[in-house]
């Protein structure tokens, strides 16, 4: 049984017992109504409390009964709901640490709320491409105000239950045992009955119709290219302007559109894809615990890194071997959290953070349970770093080093004694915003070393996914094949805003061109420089061109593209333009001006090839993992769920016959035999996921 029921001091008490989360799968619903018909007819009892057993937590409806369907004869999550709100006895629901979407739906409809002072409630379906579906932009709006109701449905903000109480959306903070406390509650409503007024008899109060139109846009900034915000909206307004049962209805259609769609399939992918990567076989391993950090390099990574280890309330001391540059990132970290602290949403967010402070010497790393080293991405200097770690490393610290391509094999081995303790975290930059990290397991590292190496990063609130130490580990690996054949398209007659109009047309945020910009060219020319001379076979060399000519990117102001003051708005400047059509002269490139649809395919089967490769040679395990690495790594849009989500979509028969195609003119496309196996049996990444990956 997935509820369980027992009577407390003449109060029936209705658990909802279905770990880990006590999602509201098939059973749950019928269960409660069940419990809730035995409260009504049993006369010893006076009230009822339902409450989330175990770690009273309430997920929401069971999001993979989604891709499954929902058995007809099976009571559902809205008839549960209309049960609880035509209850006759007072029924207080009990919310602890986290009650989400459905589970704050049902809430909701009962006649009153008690929530853990600890206690968060969201309603976080808009981040799996769904507007609430069983009566939350109906209710919310009604309890909170239309004002909290946009930010928590439409943007996903999570409120915590001292806010909740102020707004209306519960009655009462429990400061002590959150179920002793309801059972008080529900004996109080019942020796005292209030008159019921659920949510569907109020009105909105008076809101700012203009509240919508910056909802829109703030949405369309924030998701682009996600529909299921803008039903969002469109429910809110439902809500406003027509009568309860009318605006249900109007959510249920707006819930089912959504529910199926391409977008929401991919979200819910990315979902369970983040889940899978926390429990990669190869972080079997105790994770050993944080208290303290030391960051090693006060560049731009190094102060980015400092910063999300503070907020994340983890003493950090930063060092750097030029005292000037070390007051720098000092500074620039301080500028940096206080303009985050300016904006967050929780303004004690604040008080939670750690301590900075310099370190002297890498001595100080005798006090640190991990050690980030993000200084040159030069091979020396790191070595020489790490050798000085072996010698004053805590013991059992972990020691990892901040790199996009170098062998971290060869840096673990100057770390002479201490190489089961080294690792590889790859950030990516700004590193206090990007989510991703790539943790690069070498060949020494013990599997307690990935495990802390990983939950530090998840600690950061980071997206931790493994890599085999291989060049370029995924995303860099992935990002090459992608960028020759964006400068291939140069070279075929097209300019680098067609290159990245085509791409944002397909969704990425930016084109590889002023991704390039942004990041520094110097670092692509760096990059390509030390790839393997095979990756660098046949591309179009224009970073060289562009190097030559002191054009850095936005840091010079000039790249790809000219750049205003502000070093923001890129400007198409025939300078480069000229430099291209003079080197696509010399180097003969074979034209054929490439449309939209045609630079898209290349440089996307590129990527889906590259992954496929990499995914055969188990540098990643899952292609899920390939998939979140370009998502938040990387700007592929979240809802076409990564390349090989995608390429799944497409369908891996055309994706081949395409590569096949490419690789008549250009032997660098060599079809991965993955790509090949998988196509031939007409098969897709996600069940090959689903046999185990690469450790199958
Ligand atoms: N449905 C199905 N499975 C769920 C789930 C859900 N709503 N929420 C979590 N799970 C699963 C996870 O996949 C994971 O499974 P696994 O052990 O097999 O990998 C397990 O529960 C534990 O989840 P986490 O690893 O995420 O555990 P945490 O302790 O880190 O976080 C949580 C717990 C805060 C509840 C987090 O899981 C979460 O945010 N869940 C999603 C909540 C959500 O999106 N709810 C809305 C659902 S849609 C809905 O309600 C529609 C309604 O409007 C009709």
């Amino acid at each position: 049984m997935p509820v369980s029921w027992s009577i407390r001091e003449s109060v029936g008490v209705i658990e909802i017992d279905n770990p880990p989360v006590n999602a509201l799968g098939v059973g749950v619903p019928r269960a409660v109504i069940e419990s809730l018909a035995r409260a009504e007819r049993d006369e010893s009892v006076v009230a009822v409390v339902l409450i989330g057993g175990g770690r009273r937590v309430v997920a929401g409806a069971d999001i993979r009964a989604f891709e499954r369907g929902w058995p007809e004869r099976e009571p559902s999550l809205r008839d549960m709901i209309d049960a609880l709100e035509r209850a006759h006895k007072p029924v207080v629901m009990a919310m602890g640490a986290h009650t989400l979407g459905g589970g704050l739906e049902f809430a909701m409809a009962c006649r009153h709320r008690i929530a853990a002072r600890d206690g968060v409630m969201a309603q976080p379906e808009v981040n799996i491409g769904i507007p609430p579906g069983a009566g939350g932009t109906q209710r919310l709006p009604r309890l909170a105000g239309m004002a909290d109701a946009v930010e928590m449905i439409v943007f996903g903000e999570p409120m915590a239950a001292p806010r909740a109480r102020r707004a209306g959306l519960i009655d009462r903070v429990s400061e002590g045992d959150l179920m002793e406390d309801a059972i008080a509650f529900a004996k109080e409503a019942a020796a005292a009955p209030v008159p019921a007024k659920p949510a569907r008899a109020r009105g909105i109060d008076a809101f700012d119709p203009a509240l919508f139109d910056d909802a829109e846009k703030r949405a369309a900034r924030r998701f682009r290219g996600r529909r299921a915000p803008l039903a969002c909206i469109e429910c809110l307004k439902a809500a406003a302007r027509l009568p309860f049962e009318e605006g249900l209805e109007f959510e249920r259609r707006r819930f089912a559109e959504c529910v199926g769609s391409e977008q929401a399939t991919a979200l819910r992918h990315l979902f369970f894809a983040e889940r899978r990567a926390r429990k990669a076989r190869e972080i079997d391993g105790d994770a050993r615990a944080i208290e303290k950090a030391l960051v090693i390099g006060a560049g731009t990574m190094g102060a980015g890194i400092a910063a999300c280890l503070a907020n994340a309330g983890v003493p950090v001391r930063v060092y750097d071997a030029d005292p000037d540059a070390l007051a720098a990132g000092l500074e620039r970290i301080e500028a940096r959290l206080a303009a985050r602290g300016a904006r967050a949403s929780e303004p004690d967010a604040a008080a939670h953070r750690a301590p900075i402070e310099p370190a002297n010497g890498l001595d100080a790393a005798r006090a640190a349970d991990i050690v980030i080293e993000a200084a040159f991405e030069d091979a020396r200097v790191k070595r020489r770093i790490f050798a000085d770690l072996a010698r004053f490393g805590k013991a059992g610290a972990v020691l990892a080093t901040n790199t996009s391509y170098l062998d971290v094999d060869e840096i673990a081995a100057a770390a002479t004694g201490r190489e089961a303790d080294v690792v590889g975290m790859h950030f990516f930059s700004p590193a206090d915003v990007m989510k991703l990290v790539e943790v690069v397991r070498t060949r020494d590292a013990s599997p307690s070393t990935l495990a802390t190496a990983t939950s530090a990063a998840r600690m950061l609130g980071k997206i931790p996914v493994i890599a085999a130490n291989r060049f370029g580990f995924i995303g860099n690996r992935m990002y090459s094949a992608y960028r020759r054949e964006a400068t291939l398209m140069l070279g075929a007659g097209a300019l680098p805003h067609h290159v990245d109009e085509a791409m944002t047309g397909f969704g990425f945020a930016m084109g590889p061109f002023a991704a390039s910009d942004l990041a520094g060219i110097d670092i692509a020319w760096s990059m390509r420089r030390a790839f393997p001379p095979d990756a660098r076979r046949r591309d179009f060399p224009i970073i060289e061109r562009l190097y030559e000519a002191g054009r850095l990117g936005r840091k010079t102001a000039r790249g790809y593209y000219r750049y205003d003051a502000d070093r923001r708005t890129p400007h198409r400047d025939p300078e480069v333009e000229r430099m291209i059509v003079k080197l696509r002269r010399e180097t003969g490139a074979p034209r054929a001006t490439p449309d939209g649809e045609a630079i898209r395919e290349r440089l996307l089967y590129a990527l889906v090839n590259a992954g496929a490769a990499l995914l055969g040679e188990g540098v990643a395990q899952r292609a899920g993992d390939v998939d979140l690495v370009w998502v938040h790594g990387y700007g592929f849009p979240d809802w076409l769920g990564g390349p090989m989500h995608w390429a799944d979509r497409v369908g891996l028969p055309r994706v081949l016959e395409c590569v096949e195609r490419y690789r008549e003119h250009d032997d660098y496309w060599e079809p991965a035999p993955l790509l090949v196996e998988l196509a031939r049996r007409n098969a897709t990444f996600k069940a090959w996921d689903e046999d185990g990956g690469a450790g199958a």
